[in-house]
């Protein structure tokens, strides 16, 4: 099965490790330009070797993995099977994204987003096919969950068949209706951002803050560590969504978040959020 996906930053790359990982799969890794999505493969690369260097994986597996993972411009995926589109969080680049690959991807492709917030129906509305939230979490190749997200129009073959592949790769998958934040964010960034209140307050280092919920609340990794690792712009795109969709001020993202996005301190891809990288 063909896949392409659309996006070669930090989800796209995982998520087409994932497929290249699972027999059967071939990837075709896009962005805006070639070079991006070369860029994007030579990141995967790099961790390939250091995989091999461990002896955690030998160079003839990297090597097969590597190969199974074409790079573009989304211009060649003229005969893939299924989109999963990985760009911005941005409704005008997914409308926009989707709109175009129907003028290039089979008729019966699959159009799959992996939207951390905004809404199915609104990306697939007059698209001549369904789309239907297929998210990913970070670090995609490690992370077990997939939230299957049904739109208003969502067609349940396709769900079913996103279920199935899921299972395929390796994931344990939810279907959830459509709803602002879906399950896991609607209750994960909300914690980011009170988090990252504490520590503007003064209260706690951003240290003891994640130690404190690492040890105080059992959280495998601190809700500062995770907003370095999903991205502070990532973390306000989503609260901004929630907060738009529900008019709730409860999602008001805190204006210290809105100052690291503004710095560009966005975490780990940049180097520095409330980590150094
Ligand atoms: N970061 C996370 O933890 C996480 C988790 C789950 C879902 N998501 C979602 O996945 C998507 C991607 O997030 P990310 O963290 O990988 O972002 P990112 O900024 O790391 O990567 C985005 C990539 O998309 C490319 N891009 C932008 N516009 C494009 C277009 N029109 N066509 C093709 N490529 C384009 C950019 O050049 C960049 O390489 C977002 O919708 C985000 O909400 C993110």
């Amino acid at each position: 099965m063909k896949i392409g996906i659309i996006g070669a930053g930090t989800m796209g790359v995982g998520i087409a490790q994932v497929f290249a990982e699972t027999a059967g799969y071939e990837v075709y890794l896009c962005d805006l330009t070639e070079e991006f999505a070369q860029k994007g493969k030579d990141r995967l690369a790099k961790t390939y070797e250091k995989l091999v260097a461990k002896g955690r994986m030998t160079a003839e597996i990297a090597e097969e993995n590597l190969a199974s993972i074409r790079t573009g411009t989304k211009e060649i995926c003229t005969d893939v099977d299924m989109i999963i589109e990985a760009a911005l969080e941005n409704m005008e680049i997914k409308k926009q994204t989707f709109k175009e690959l129907q003028a290039i991807v089979p008729a019966n492709c699959i159009f799959a987003t992996n939207t951390s917030s905004l809404s199915i129906t609104e990306i697939c509305a007059g698209l001549d096919r369904t789309v239907t939230g297929m998210h990913f979490f970070n670090p995609a190749n490690k992370m077990k969950l997939i939230e299957i997200i049904a739109g208003l129009n969502s067609n349940d073959d396709v769900i079913e068949k996103i279920r199935s592949i899921s299972v395929e790769i390796g994931k344990d998958p939810v279907i959830v209706e459509e709803a602002p934040g879906f399950v896991v964010n609607r209750l994960l960034i909300p914690m980011i951002n009170e988090a990252i209140g504490i520590f503007a307050e003064g209260v706690a280092s951003a240290e003891d803050i994640d130690k404190a919920m690492k040890l105080g609340a059992n959280h495998p990794i601190g809700p500062l560590a995770l907003g370095d690792l999903i991205g502070l712009d990532v973390c306000l795109a989503i609260m901004n969504i929630m907060l738009t969709e529900t008019g709730d001020s409860k999602y008001r993202p805190h204006t210290y978040l809105k100052k690291m996005v503004r710095c560009g301190r966005l975490g780990a891809k940049t180097g520095e959020g409330f980590f150094k990288y």
